[in-house]
């Protein structure tokens, strides 16, 4: 008989009552704020990177008694859980668990106090039916981004800053576990012979996996995290990414159609920004969407929104962003908006911007306006098209109308730092003209101080705004004011 009928059979079926607590809070703490704490930390970082370093030991020798003991206890309970019960029906699977987990505990002799107790358990519980030590992680709302680097260096992002996490895997295996189980139920397999994968979690969060031999320091987890409410316009132009005149002049350039690419660094927020101003496209409007892991969250009625995917394990059925936006051509789209142009795709997505898919946007990766310029040329050369340079730069210049420069600053705050108006060809050179651009007036308690101005040019582009019956006052653009 096992345990569990056992168990059962003594109490009744009844559950083991014990209501587990909300799981320990995850973070490591606030980024340290003097010296000490920065010992501190070098010290816990130095002390987990021999833990990584040292050959894994059989179960019972490790000196950290607590993951010890969750071994032991998980394999007990693992050889004696029903193989054949439905993961997906939680609450019964979890409290077959508590059960198994009481009689385990009294049948060892183990004496945990309560708050002992309910840890393990949610870290046996969220193991074998959630993520491990990320579910914790992944419930903190205020964490936007987890890292994981091998088995005991999880980092988290809050606040816009990383810092170490107070959680660990046991070991390599247990990360693996984990891993499995994301990318398993997406139909992907991460091995040796597939050792990166990009995935995206249930709740909408996007993954990214790389193990060995091609992590040198274990399995390493990205994850970027899904956030349910997305940060609207008015909480950019809280947190002082924008100004509210930036904001008016980016919605009615949408309204306007204007042809435009948020450019920036990775996290830099071009994601965020390219959520907001298509928020802004007219509700009448058939938007058509192409992303790699579909992050926009697009309120109006009429969108279609398309997600590349890559090869199977047999290395077919690739569809590329390319593939998409080509598909989406004859879509009959009012607005294409593409998540992000890396490759070939852009040569598509300029050919459609000059042949009256007017009021498309995207986001590229690049750091000043002109180097965002630069990589579209070279994502054209990607295409494969044997085009002469010229002749790609005026594909551009006739293109672009606007560049909207995204960036993440050294105090962790996320900022515009340009609004570029795109003119056209100057002989060889295409010509660009700041409309807005930051400011930094000073640095303060670890903060950049500074606004975003108008540089007292209006757009040559005026006109197509005010051909949608907007208005702009000269005074967004630091016309008949003191700037
Ligand atoms: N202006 C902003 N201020 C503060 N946080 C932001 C801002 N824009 C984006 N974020 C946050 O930064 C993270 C990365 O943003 P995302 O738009 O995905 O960046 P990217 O697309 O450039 O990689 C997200 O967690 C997002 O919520
Ligand atoms: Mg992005």
């Amino acid at each position: 008989m096992s345990l569990l009928r056992r168990t059962m059979d003594n109490k009744g079926g009844g559950g083991g009552g014990s209501d587990p607590k909300k799981p320990t809070a995850p973070g490591g703490g606030q980024p340290p704020t003097d010296k000490d704490a920065e010992a501190r930390r070098q010290a816990e970082i130095a002390r987990r990177k021999a833990e990584m370093m040292k050959k894994p030991g059989k179960p019972g020798e490790g000196k950290d008694g607590t993951g010890d003991l969750k071994l032991r206890v998980q394999q007990k309970l693992l050889a004696e859980l029903d193989p054949s019960m439905d993961i997906s029906k939680k609450d019964e699977v979890r409290e077959q668990i508590q059960v198994l987990f009481n009689a385990i505990l009294a049948e060892e002799n183990m004496l945990l106090s309560r708050s002992e107790r309910d840890r393990l358990f949610d870290a046996i519980v969220a193991d074998i039916l959630g993520f491990g030590p990320l579910d914790a992680l992944m419930k903190d709302e205020s964490i936007t981004e987890v890292m994981v680097n091998g088995p005991k260096m999880i980092f988290i992002e809050q606040k816009g800053h990383p810092h170490l996490s107070g959680v660990t895997f046991d070991d390599d295996s247990h990360v693996m576990r984990v891993i499995d189980r994301i990318v398993a139920p997406l139909g992907r397999r991460v091995d040796e012979s597939s050792p990166l994968v990009d995935a995206r979690m249930p709740d909408g969060s996007r993954v990214h996996v790389v193990i060995r031999p091609i992590a040198l320091c274990g399995p390493t987890v990205t994850i970027r995290k899904f956030s349910k409410v997305p940060l609207g316009v008015q909480d950019l132009i809280k947190f002082g990414s924008m100004t509210p005149e930036v904001a008016q002049f980016l919605q009615a350039c949408v309204i306007g159609a204007l042809n435009m690419v948020v450019s920036g660094g990775t996290g830099s927020g071009k994601t965020t920004l390219l959520n907001v101003l298509s928020g802004f496209i007219p509700n009448d409007e058939r938007i058509i969407t192409v992303e790699n892991a579909a992050e926009l969250q697009l309120q109006q009625e009429h969108v279609v929104s398309l997600e590349s995917r890559p090869a199977n394990l047999e290395g077919r059925g690739e569809i590329s962003i390319r593939d998409l936006v080509i598909a989406c051509l004859r879509m009959r789209p009012d607005r294409i908006v593409v998540g992000e142009c890396r490759s070939g795709e852009a040569l598509d997505m300029l050919q459609a911007m000059n042949t009256g898919h007017d009021g498309s946007l995207t986001t590229l990766h690049a750091n000043t306006p002109r180097d965002a310029l630069a990589r579209l040329e070279v994502m054209c050369l990607m295409s494969g098209m044997e085009l002469p340079v010229r002749a790609i730069k005026e594909q551009v210049a006739s293109a672009i109308e606007l560049i909207v420069q995204q960036s993440r600053l050294r105090d962790g705050s996320r900022k515009i730092l340009n609004v570029t108006e795109v003119q056209g060809m100057e002989g060889d050179m295409i010509t660009m003209t700041d409309i807005f651009e930051f400011e930094q007036t000073g640095f303060e308690k670890n903060k950049i101080v500074g606004r975003i101005r108008p540089t007292g040019i209006r757009p040559k582009f005026t006109d197509k705004i005010e051909d949608a019956g907007i208005v702009l006052p000269p005074t967004i653009f630091g016309i008949g004011r003191a700037k």
